[in-house]
């Protein structure tokens, strides 16, 4: 089969650590040009050092998603790297794990902008760009708590409630121009944000980075098919199914 990945553009928010940096390495290895961003810029140098190892291409494109402006820079410098944008993957997140008494106004708008405000407002930039493109691709990184309300996770539960929300709405505006929106909102997955939201847990059992690139390339090597799957839900193997 061919590679019908190779050579199209994604850009890859959170991609620092966790989920987001073995995305990266995982689509590069699949031939995709890799745009990179975060607020930390050596750890996402580590990154695409990696991925240009693996004879990939990246570009690091490193900045705060909640400044407005640095999304339009980040829209254009992967216009300028690679000529054009194919997929978007929306998976920097912030959680917090507190009563709601707890709660700040800072806290929570910061929570909000990373969470809502910077998908939205990336995706609105990013698609004059996928209307160009025959593979358009927008994956936003949901969470079990998209549908349901945990105890002490208000804010992180409101805001991906809101992104399925948003996504949902999104994909019902660009569908007809061959753009494709989809969520996966996974339960616990072992990396250090998991950490700080369950500290209960025990690590055993998890869904791994490597889990979510799975499910990130299958979506997108079914890119091309009349088959189109809105949403994949997903939860760790020692968690009870259809909870
Ligand atoms: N881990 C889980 O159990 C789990 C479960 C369900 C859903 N998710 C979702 O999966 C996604 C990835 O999470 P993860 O587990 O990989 O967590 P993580 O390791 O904490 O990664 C989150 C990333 O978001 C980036 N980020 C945070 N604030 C930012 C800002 N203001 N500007 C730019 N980047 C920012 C961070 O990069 P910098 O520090 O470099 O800015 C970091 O790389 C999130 O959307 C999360 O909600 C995770």
């Amino acid at each position: 089969m061919d590679n019908r990945l190779q050579g199209k553009t994604v850009i890859i928010t959170g991609a620092a650590g966790g989920i987001g940096e073995v995305l990266s390495e995982k689509l590069a290895e699949c031939g995709m040009n890799i745009v990179l961003t975060g607020r930390r810029k050596e750890a996402l140098e580590a990154v695409a050092e990696k991925v240009e190892q693996m004879g990939g291409r990246a570009c690091v494109c490193a900045g705060d998603l909640s400044d407005m402006n640095f999304l339009e820079e980040l829209l254009e410098r992967t216009q300028a790297a690679f000529g054009g944008v194919d997929v978007l993957i929306n998976n920097a997140g912030l959680s917090h794990r507190c009563p709601v008494e707890e709660m700040t106004p800072e806290l929570f708008e910061s929570i909000m902008k990373v969470n809502v405000q910077a998908p939205y407002f990336l995706c609105q930039k990013a698609v004059p760009y996928l209307r160009k493109s025959n593979f358009a691709t927008i994956i936003n990184i949901g969470s079990v708590v998209s549908h349901k309300g945990y105890p002490l996770q208000s804010v992180y539960a409101a805001s991906k409630h809101a992104l399925l929300g948003f996504s949902k709405s999104l994909a019902n505006e660009v569908f007809k121009e061959n753009i494709r929106v989809h969520v996966i909102s996974p339960g616990s997955v072992f990396t250090d944000m998991i950490a700080s939201v369950r500290p209960d847990l025990s690590p055993e059992g998890m869904i791994l980075p490597e889990d979510m690139a799975e499910i990130v390339i299958f979506y997108l090597e079914h890119r091309h098919t009349n088959a189109v799957i809105d949403e994949i839900e997903v939860h760790r193997v020692t968690k009870e199914p259809f909870a």
